[in-house]
């Protein structure tokens, strides 16, 4: 049964580089897929990890550069041929190459350039077969990202737990709103997830907090802790969420658990 008419497209972006934007899609794909959400995982960084992470290898079928071309193109797109289905963690993904990177030029030349992606993920197709879409977006702010956030319902965005992450915050939201004219924050921005939490020092909770005190409610109770486990899990091609013993796996748990109160039957 669709939870809601229309798939949730949530896009995970942040322009600061690794602070667990794709560990966090990884998860919570895996979270809402444990709670019976269909759940499709969108590479749309060139530098594919989340397609790594999941242990793909190029396969002759369309990638997320396929599909931006032959939408730009005006070709038709087999969408259905487009989807892997990940067994272990029970969702769906459409992986990535690095040729992505020279996708910029050609959504560029589209006369519609900032919608490439959301002309994609308005097809019916989407929208019949899936409760929520996530998008794995790339550290810089440039055309592809603006075309995610654009295409999205709603924006997570991962902080990691130290100084730097906190003092860029601000100038970020700045950047996102700026993309995403005439829209009311607090519906576009499904919150911050603080991410990398260390329980051993008193940094983390000063971050946290300080990031709560300026935001209040738009900051996920649910902070996600720094593990090793985590750290290893890339290579074990598994989510943490798999492992019914891992902390973060619960945390995701229940960052997701805060994402269907928020979004479904908004
Ligand atoms: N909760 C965690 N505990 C321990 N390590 C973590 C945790 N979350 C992420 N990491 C590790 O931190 C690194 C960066 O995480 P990740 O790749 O998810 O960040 P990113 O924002 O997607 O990075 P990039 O900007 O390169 O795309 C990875 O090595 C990942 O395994
Ligand atoms: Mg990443």
């Amino acid at each position: 049964m669709k939870v809601n008419n229309k798939a949730i497209k949530i896009a995970v972006s942040n322009q600061k580089g690794g602070v667990g934007k794709t560990t966090t899609v990884l998860n919570l794909g895996a979270a809402l897929a444990v709670n019976n959400r269909r759940v499709l995982l969108v590479d749309c960084d060139p530098q594919h990890h989340l397609s790594n992470w999941l242990d793909w290898e190029a396969d002759g079928k369309p990638t997320t550069s396929d599909i931006i071309f032959s939408t730009v193109t005006k070709q038709n797109v087999d969408f259905k041929n487009c989807i892997r289905p990940c067994e272990k963690e029970k969702f769906d993904f459409i992986p990535s190459i690095n040729l992505l990177a020279g996708m910029l030029g050609i959504i560029a030349a589209d006369d519609n350039s900032s919608t490439v992606i959301s002309r994609i993920f308005e097809n019916d197709y989407f929208n019949e077969n899936y409760d929520y879409i996530i998008f794995d977006c790339q550290t810089a702010l440039d055309l592809l990202v603006t075309n995610v956030l654009n295409a999205c319902d709603k924006l997570l965005i991962p902080v990691q737990a130290d100084l730097l992450s906190y003092e860029g915050v601000e100038q970020m939201l700045d950047s996102f709103m700026r993309i995403k004219k005439d829209t009311d924050i607090r519906k576009y921005l499904l919150g911050m997830l603080v991410t990398m939490y260390q329980t051993n020092t008193r940094h983390s909770a000063t971050i946290y907090n300080a990031l709560k005190e300026s935001y209040n409610d738009l900051v996920f109770n649910t902070y996600i802790s720094y593990r090793t486990e985590t750290k290893n899990s890339v290579g074990f091609h598994r989510s943490s969420v798999s492992d019914c013993k891992s902390v973060v796996g619960a945390q995701y748990i229940e960052a997701a658990h805060r994402i269907m109160e928020e979004s479904e039957n908004a």
